[in-house]
């Protein structure tokens, strides 16, 4: 192979046919014969011929140091004897796809990042590639680090010159743990930092800081990109006794390469360091973000929602109805947060004496809307029939919001604390697979002091998800989708299994 001249030349797409050319002219015979492997899929898949999947890197990886090695697909078409039909039910890049979903789709079935395209609701085009982009290398031999978001999922408001229900504001953890025989958790001399992937800034995808000061009650303007919390879209984690914590962070749904399609399950990047800046390890891990409160389904003008109300703007609309229904003046102190009023333990904001938290003045006076479907109810205002945030290994056992949360008048049972008093896991499995006493889930550690999240992922995201980009961390630890359960990424020598995760008589 001309290692050079590929490696010069060879990218993305179009630079496999630049490539396959060149070939052709140093070396006829040989390019033909490449050239044949990819003649040889059209046949069972004749949608191929002039698609974006028509060239080399169906089979070959694409980034030019590993050009021309074999991506997976390619490798289990050469150890499945040439034979197309033969790996058609395997998922060559465990991304979720079978090989023939993918090639019926036109999406590569060796590259994880890419896969099928939506094909209901609005057309999130949740399975384009982000970014072509080679992981760092996930650990040195001697640390690993895990990451999750605190919660299944955040929702933001789509804008903010009305009123704010949330701002942006997503909450990522880490642990790093060294690997050994007896492996430790750390937190000293050790750094981690984050980004999110091809997401760089947020101001001009959201109009947040226009209205963060005055919604606040800041004593000075938020500087642009930066959250409630201080923490940016890139920076370093803060240590918080076992682990590592970036809060607040302020993310949108709109990528750097598209600020016109929301992205809900955003990538973000972590990666550990020693003191003189070694990369320790990395992951990644999603971030998600979501604008999808359908509030529009039932506040258009004269909607169900405020009936004789037509403002013309959903927002003014809701400020509308509720200044009618409560004798309130919203409408002439936009922008509003909702949680100066009502009490938010999400914002930490105590409301005033006598009005309803905000969770349940909303699920209950929403709660004759109940038709006992989580599309028909929960997913009017939480993220949502495009988003479907709930996507992880309940929700593909048939689990819905109410198996779990109980139906609207639950949610709205005026003796609940919101945000504390949630589900706990066993409600369906036994004490040895439950949360610490009186913790929430997220706030739970079992085997060796590692949390729950950092092994199963976040609530409506537990392992595996039906989310792709959810699977990522631990396709990248441990070679395959699902709980974190590969000894070995923090054992160096395999331990007993009787003694492993929720067998033995360790900290669970
Ligand atoms: C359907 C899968 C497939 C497609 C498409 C494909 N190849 Fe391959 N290619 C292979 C396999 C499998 C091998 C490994 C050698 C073998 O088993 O014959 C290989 C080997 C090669 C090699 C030799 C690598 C080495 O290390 O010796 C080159 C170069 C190559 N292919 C170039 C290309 C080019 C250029 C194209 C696009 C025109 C292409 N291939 C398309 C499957 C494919
Ligand atoms: C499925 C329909 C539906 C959806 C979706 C919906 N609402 Fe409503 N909303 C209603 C109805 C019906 C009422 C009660 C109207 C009445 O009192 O007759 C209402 C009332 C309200 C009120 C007035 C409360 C008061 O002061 O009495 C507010 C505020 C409100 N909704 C906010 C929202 C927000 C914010 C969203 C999106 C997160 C939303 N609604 C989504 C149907 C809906
Ligand atoms: C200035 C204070 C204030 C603000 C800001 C405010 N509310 Fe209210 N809200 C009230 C009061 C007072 C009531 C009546 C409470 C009662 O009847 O006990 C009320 C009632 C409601 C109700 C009906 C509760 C029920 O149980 O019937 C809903 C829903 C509601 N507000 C939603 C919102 C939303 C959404 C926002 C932000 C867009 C908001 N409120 C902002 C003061 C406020
Ligand atoms: C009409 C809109 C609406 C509907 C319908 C709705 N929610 Fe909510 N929900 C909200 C809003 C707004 C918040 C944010 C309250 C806050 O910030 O504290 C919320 C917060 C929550 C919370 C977190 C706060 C808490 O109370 O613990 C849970 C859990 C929740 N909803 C569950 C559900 C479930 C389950 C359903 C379906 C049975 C549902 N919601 C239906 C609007 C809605
Ligand atoms: C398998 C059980 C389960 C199902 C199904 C489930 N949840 Fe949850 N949910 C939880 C748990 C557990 C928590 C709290 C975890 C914690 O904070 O540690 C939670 C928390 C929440 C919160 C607070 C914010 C957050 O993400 O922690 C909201 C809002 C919420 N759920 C809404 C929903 C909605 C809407 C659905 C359906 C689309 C749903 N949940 C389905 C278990 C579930
Ligand atoms: C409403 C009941 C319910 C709740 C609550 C619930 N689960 Fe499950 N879970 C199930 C069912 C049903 C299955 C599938 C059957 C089985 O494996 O037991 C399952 C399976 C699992 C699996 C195996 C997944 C796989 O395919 O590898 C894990 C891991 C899991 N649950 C974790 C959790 C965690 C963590 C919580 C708490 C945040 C939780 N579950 C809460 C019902 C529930
Ligand atoms: C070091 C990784 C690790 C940690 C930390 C961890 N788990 Fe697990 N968990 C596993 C593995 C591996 C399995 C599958 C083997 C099994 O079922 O025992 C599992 C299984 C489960 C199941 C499913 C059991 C079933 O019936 O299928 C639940 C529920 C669960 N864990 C909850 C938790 C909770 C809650 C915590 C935190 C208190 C936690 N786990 C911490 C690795 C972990
Ligand atoms: C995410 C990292 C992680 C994974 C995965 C993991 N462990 Fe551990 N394990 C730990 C940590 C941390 C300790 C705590 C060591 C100590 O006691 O200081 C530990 C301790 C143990 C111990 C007690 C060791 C001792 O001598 O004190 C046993 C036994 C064990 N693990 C078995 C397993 C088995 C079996 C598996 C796979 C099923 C497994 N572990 C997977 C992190 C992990």
């Amino acid at each position: 192979m001309p290692a050079l001249l590929t490696q010069r030349l060879f990218f993305w797409g179009a630079g496999a046919i630049v490539v396959a050319s060149l070939l052709m002219v140093i070396w006829p015979g040989t390019a033909q014969a490449f050239t044949h492997y990819l003649q040889a899929a059209y046949s069972p898949y004749p949608n191929i011929p002039n698609s974006r999947i028509d060239n080399c890197s169906l089979c070959h990886q694409t980034d030019t140091v590993n050009w021309p090695g074999l991506n997976r697909f390619g490798q289990d078409y050469a150890s499945h004897g040439y034979s197309f039909a033969a790996i058609s039910g395997l998922d060559s890049d465990n991304d979720s796809y079978t090989n023939q979903a993918e090639l019926t789709a036109l999406s590569f079935p060796g590259n994880f990042t890419d896969r099928p395209l939506s094909v209901s609701g609005r057309p999130y085009p949740l399975y384009l590639p982000i970014v072509f982009k080679k992981p760092l290398p996930v650990s040195n031999g001697q640390y690993v680090v895990l990451a999750w978001n605190d919660l299944g999922m955040h929702c933001m408001d789509p804008s903010y010159e009305d009123f704010a229900v949330l701002p942006p504001f997503n909450t990522l953890w880490a642990q790093v743990i060294r690997r050994g025989k007896e492996p430790d958790v750390v937190t000293n001399k050790v750094t981690v930092e984050y980004k999110i992937i091809d997401n760089s800034y947020s101001v001009i995808k959201t109009n947040f800081w226009h209205y963060a000061h005055q919604l606040f009650n800041l004593p000075k303007p938020l500087p642009p990109n930066v959250g409630l919390a201080g923490f940016g879209l890139n920076g370093q984690m803060h240590t918080s006794g076992d682990h590592f914590v970036a809060e607040g962070i302020p993310l949108t749904e709109y990528r750097d390469s598209d600020r016109t399609t929301p992205y809900p399950y955003q990538l973000a990047e972590v990666v550990a360091k020693d003191q003189d800046g070694n990369i320790l390890a990395s992951t990644q891990t999603v971030a998600p973000i979501s604008t999808e409160m359908n509030c529009q389904n039932c506040h258009t003008d004269n909607g169900q929602g405020n009936p004789g109300i037509a403002t013309g703007v959903l927002k003014q609309n809701i400020l509308t109805w509720h200044d009618a229904e409560e004798g309130t003046h919203l409408m002439d102190n936009r922008p509003v947060l909702c949680a100066n009023c009502h009490s938010s333990n999400a914002l930490g904001l105590p409301g005033t004496a006598d009005v309803p938290n905000l969770s349940l003045a909303m699920h209950r006076k929403h709660q004759p809307l109940d038709d006992f479907t989580m599309e028909g109810t929960c997913y009017q205002c939480h993220p949502g029939p495009d988003t479907k945030c709930l996507r992880g290994a309940m929700y593909q056992n048939g689990e819905t919001c109410q198996s779990c949360h109980g139906n609207m008048a639950d949610v709205a049972n005026p003796s609940r604390r919101p945000w504390l008093d949630e589900p706990r896991c066993t409600q369906c499995h036994d004490a040895a697979h439950g949360e610490n006493p009186n913790k929430l889930y997220r706030f739970s550690t079992g085997h060796g002091g590692v949390y729950c999240q950092a092994c199963h992922g976040s609530q409506h995201a537990i392992y595996p998800s039906i989310e792709p980009n959810d699977n990522i961390q631990s396709v990248l630890q441990q070679g395959h989708a699902g709980t974190l359960s590969k000894c070995t990424v923090c054992h160096t020598r395999v331990p007993d299994e009787d003694e492993g995760p929720h067998q033995g008589d360790d900290d669970d």
